[in-house]
Order: C-alpha cells, then sequence, then structure tokens
C-alpha cells in the first residue's frame, strides 16, 4: 500500500517498506510530538473507553529471583531538606544493604495506600501521570555490604530486591552502586494512547530528581553515567534477554545514575560500570510477569519514537551565572517531606501566597550546583512560563523565567512582540523573572489545562518552554532528556512547595498548541512540554490513609491539613 506523507506530522506507520520515503530520526521525534499534542478539538489518539479493572499490573516482578528484604529505615534519617539538596552539608552514610534501603524508600519506595470504598491504590515518593508508574529501577552493585554484587531489579510494592544476575567475579574495587531506571510504557499507553511516551518521560524526570534528593538525604551525590548506548544500557539492566521478557511487555531503557556515597577520588576504572552476563561465572534468574492479558490496542508510534530516540548524550559544564546559594529557610526533615509529597487534587481558590514564597520557589529553579541540577552538567532548556493568579504584592498576570541568559533573547524574539519584558519591583536581584502581560489569567489558565480547575484555583500555573527543535534535530535522545529536565524541574516545584507547607500537581494534559497561540509562538523553535500549578490544598476527608508497609513499620505520612 502507497500512502503519501501530507505533512511531517503523518508518521507512515502502514506503508510498504520498499516505498516508505526516509524519515530521518529527527523527522519521527517531530512528527510524534506534533500528532500527539491535545487541540481544544480533539485530544491525542488514545482509547475510547477505560475500564480501570482492566489497569495493567503496577508491580513489576520476577519469578524465580532470590529476594533480600530491605529494611524501612528512612525515619532514623535526621538531615533537613535544606541540607539534603545542599551537597556536602551532611556527611556521607557508608554504602551498605541498610542505607541502601533508605535511598530507595526515599526515591521509588511506596509513601502510603489509599483507600476510598472498594478501591485501593499505593501512592510512591515519585509521582507519576494517571498513578500508572511506568518506570522501574535496577540496582548494580560491587561490593555493598549485605548486597550480593550483580543485578537487583526493586519491587517497591514489597521493598525488596530480587536478584536478576550474580556477578561472581572477586574484586577488590570500593564499594559502589549504579541505579538504572527503564519504562514499561504499556502502563501508560493503557490509558493516555499516543501521548504516553511523553508521560515515560516526565516520569523518568520525576524518578530521577527523587533518587537525587534521597540520595542527598544520605550525604551523597547522584550524576547521570553518560557514555553509555540505549542498547549498552539495556544489556546492564538485563532487558534485552528474550528468556526473561518473551510473551510479556517489554521494558525501555532510559538512564543509568552513578551513586557517589564516598569522595570522588575513585580512579575513572573504579568507576566504571560493570559488566553484567559478561562472564560464565555470572548466573541470571528470574521471568518478567505479564503486566496486562488483554491489552486492547496497540500504539505504534510509541515504538517508532522510542527507536529514534536511542542513543546518548554527553553534556558540557554548564556556564549558568553564580547564583547566590540557595536560602536555608526550611528546618523541616527531608524525610518529612519526601515522604509527606502529594498532588493536591483541588486547590483553596481564595488563597493567596505571600511573595516571598513565591520568590523561594523561584529560586530553587535556578541551575545551581545543588540537588536535583547537579544530576547532569547539561545546560538548562526549559523556561518557564508563570500564569500568576494570587500571590501577594504581585500582579495577576503572565511573567516568564527564562533560566538561561541567551534563553531570555530567544525567548523575546519569539514570544508576542506587545509583551513587557520590564522586571517586577521587589524582585530578588538573582532572579530573572519578568512580567510580560498585566492580566487576570485563571480562565485562561484552566482552559488551556484541559479545563482543570487546579489550574485557575492554585496561586499559580506555568508552562515548561523547551527549546526545542534545534535541540532534538542535534541529537534524538535528547528528545527524552529535555522531558527528563522538566520531570526534573516539577520534582523541585513538588519538594519546595510542600516544604513551604503548601502544595503542586503536576500537569500533562493541556492544549499544546493553544497555549503556543496566546504567547505568539509559531513554530517548533520553543514548545511546551510539561505543565504545573501550586496552591493551598484542599484534602479530601473522605479517602483514607494506611501506612505504605502495614506490619513492617508505623509510618504515620503527613497531611497538610485542610
Ligand atoms: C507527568 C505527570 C503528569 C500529570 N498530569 C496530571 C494532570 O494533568 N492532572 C492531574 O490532576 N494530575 C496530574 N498528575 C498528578 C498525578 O495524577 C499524581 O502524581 C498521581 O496520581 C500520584 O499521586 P501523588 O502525586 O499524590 O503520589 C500528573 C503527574 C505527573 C508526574
Amino acid at each position: 500500500m502507497l500512502s503519501r506523507l501530507s505533512s511531517v506530522t503523518d508518521i507512515p506507520i502502514t506503508m510498504n517498506v520498499a516505498t516508505t520515503p526516509v524519515l530521518s530520526p529527527a523527522d519521527i521525534v517531530l512528527a510524534y510530538h506534533a500528532r500527539t499534542k491535545h487541540t481544544l478539538k480533539r485530544y491525542a489518539a488514545g482509547p475510547e473507553t477505560l475500564d480501570w479493572d482492566t489497569q495493567p499490573n503496577p508491580f513489576r516482578e520476577f519469578a524465580g529471583c532470590a529476594r533480600t528484604d530491605l529494611e524501612l529505615g528512612a525515619d532514623r534519617v535526621a538531615t533537613s531538606f535544606a541540607e539534603a539538596r545542599t551537597p556536602g552539608s551532611v556527611g556521607p552514610v557508608a554504602l551498605s544493604i541498610e542505607s541502601v534501603g533508605k535511598l530507595l524508600e526515599l526515591s521509588l519506595g511506596l509513601s502510603a495506600w489509599k483507600e476510598y470504598g472498594p478501591d485501593r491504590w499505593a501512592l510512591r515518593c515519585n509521582p507519576s501521570s494517571g498513578n500508572l508508574h511506568p518506570t522501574e529501577a535496577y540496582i548494580l552493585s560491587r561490593n555493598v555490604p549485605g548486597i550480593v554484587d550483580g543485578l537487583h531489579h526493586y519491587l517497591s510494592r514489597d521493598h525488596v530486591l530480587e536478584l536478576r544476575c550474580r556477578c561472581n567475579n572477586r574484586s577488590e574495587a570500593p564499594a559502589r552502586l549504579w541505579i538504572g531506571l527503564s519504562s514499561v510504557q504499556w502502563r501508560e499507553a493503557w490509558k493516555y494512547g499516543e501521548r504516553a511516551f511523553r508521560y515515560c518521560q516526565l516520569d523518568v524526570g520525576h524518578a530521577l530528581g527523587a533518587l537525587r534528593y534521597a540520595a542527598g538525604a544520605l550525604g551523597w551525590r547522584a550524576s547521570l553515567v553518560e557514555d553509555l548506548e540505549s542498547a549498552a544500557l539495556a544489556a546492564r539492566m538485563g532487558l534485552d534477554r528474550a528468556d526473561a521478557f518473551s510473551g510479556v511487555e517489554a521494558e525501555d531503557p532510559e538512564l543509568l545514575i552513578a551513586v557517589e556515597a564516598g569522595p570522588s577520588t575513585t580512579t575513572a576504572a573504579e568507576r566504571g560500570v560493570p559488566g553484567v552476563g559478561e562472564s560464565d561465572s555470572h548466573q541470571w534468574a528470574g521471568r518478567a510477569n505479564l503486566l496486562d492479558p488483554h491489552p486492547l490496542y496497540r500504539w505504534p508510534v510509541i515504538e517508532q519514537v522510542s527507536q529514534a530516540t536511542r542513543g546518548r548524550g554527553t553534556g558540557q559544564s554548564s556556564d549558568s551565572p553564580n547564583y547566590p546559594p540557595l536560602q536555608q529557610r526550611s528546618e523541616a526533615r527531608a524525610v518529612e517531606i519526601i515522604l509527606g509529597r502529594r498532588s493536591a487534587q483541588r486547590f483553596d481558590s481564595k488563597f493567596k501566597m505571600s511573595r516571598d514564597i513565591f520568590y523561594r520557589i523561584l529560586d530553587s529553579l535556578l541551575d545551581r550546583p545543588n540537588a536535583p541540577w547537579d544530576v547532569w552538567n547539561f545546560a538548562p532548556r526549559l523556561h518557564p512560563i508563570f500564569f500568576v493568579h494570587r500571590v501577594e504584592g504581585l500582579e495577576p498576570g503572565v511573567y516568564a523565567l527564562p533560566r538561561h541568559p541567551a534563553a531570555a533573547h530567544a525567548l523575546r524574539e519569539q514570544l508576542r512582540g506587545d509583551f513587557e519584558w520590564e522586571t517586577p519591583e521587589n524582585t530578588p536581584p538573582q532572579l530573572p523573572f519578568v512580567r510580560l502581560l498585566r492580566t487576570d489569567c485563571r480562565i485562561v489558565a484552566r482552559t488551556m489545562n484541559c479545563h482543570q480547575a487546579i489550574a485557575s484555583d492554585s496561586c499559580f500555573a506555568l508552562s515548561m518552554l523547551s527549546e526545542f527543535e534545534p535541540v532534538v534535530r542535534a541529537n534524538t535522545w535528547r528528545y527524552r532528556q529535555l522531558h527528563w529536565e522538566a520531570g526534573l524541574l516539577g520534582h523541585v516545584l513538588y519538594l519546595e512547595a510542600e516544604a513551604e507547607g503548601l502544595r503542586g500537581t503536576g500537569i500533562g494534559c493541556y492544549f499544546d498548541d493553544a497555549l503556543h497561540e496566546i504567547l505568539g509562538i509559531t513554530n517548533t523553535q520553543f514548545q511546551a512540554l510539561y505543565h504545573f500549578t501550586v496552591g493551598r490544598p484542599l484534602t479530601d476527608d473522605r479517602i483514607s490513609t494506611l501506612p505504605a508497609y502495614p506490619g513492617r513499620r508505623m509510618q504515620v505520612p503527613r497531611e497538610t491539613p485542610t
């Protein structure tokens, strides 16, 4: 069958291979992005009906693996939230099975079970679009006391490690730990159809942020391993093993994080990621479970964009301005903030937040050598546009925070010509915060965000504008990484809002081009990749909160009072 590409927004899924025009990976990615935009007239392609009883299993597990129980010890971590995000402010805890248990409990572990009528669902320290949790985690350990050397899968439901590959090579190298993240795309695609790939990437960004803050609470650092290409990454996580995954949902390799638990004095050889399964002495075990026995739809563009964005990227030391250190204002323990983080489902539409809190939250979004911005060396490419509704002393309107000086210039060229670009009075000197338009933007914010009331009842909503087409054309892997940056921004907002006694909610559902039009964007130099909203939450007392790991330890999550 021969079909013609009507525009770059069509990906030819059904064409005869011999007659298919050869699209570059960048064309595939840009076409995917365009066709997965929600518009005011139609949502991106997705399932027509949803039966929540058929939701894919949110927990992957491997049958036939030896399991190691991890301790639940996070409540003994005294580090304050301010210290957790400031490298060097607390001494590093030694790497051991106990401390690795705390790292995972505070990053990807469950934070509570919720119950409403007959429904029961788990929440985790990392948020996820639709609470579908496509992100899986793998631990690579070497000489960590109490943990077998090799590859383990982390099963958050039980807080255990499942030993996928035992590596018997003895080595005198210092103890080290790496954490690999992958996505089970079907979990998101089940509900969101074609747009799901974007949500998986945003969730990876959140998981990365969650790991970086949890590492900070233990006095550790974490950084992205840059020199691993996707296939090598899949091999390190055992995702390419047909024996373990035949007939079940695949996992897409995303990234590998090196956890730095000691001083950064080890040699490059010692830092090298161990190969897994490369020697006869490496023993594999385990078969992945089937997550959805009756999938009703297929979304082939997800596999296409996944293929087109495989690869790797290398950052360069960022030339960001030397911002003054973040204010150390919150005395709260990191554990309380991390385990207490929730998405607000409704906001108090009368509440006005103070300007000091607003500016402190903004300050934490700037690229400093702090958690989580020190996970990589990529210069910031995402720049929030704020829709301010209720901040004391700040006129309602549209504002921008270009997170890199060069971006301010580029944004000015691309956004509407009649924007003000004025610095509001009393803006802290380090904040590149500018007013674009004085206006009541509540209705616009609500409409743009798929008519969600959280966008207008909050104190402010924001859209993360990404430097887009030139970055993606230069390296399509960066399509993923730009979403990770958006997820990181979202994670900072979640935790900083909690630290201020407020709450945030990520927004993946928004009308892309309608938003672009309002801002005057007419091309793909910049695109909105993620939205967010912050305010004072109203909690729903009908929903009960139960401990994350009943019977293993009492854990009382902090809830913000209504
Ligand atoms: C990428 C992403 C997109 C999201 N989009 C929305 C959204 O459009 N509307 C909404 O109410 N919540 C949204 N959320 C919030 C999730 O529904 C929430 O994280 C999930 O239900 C888990 O709850 P928790 O954050 O309290 O742990 C989003 C979260 C993420 C991470």
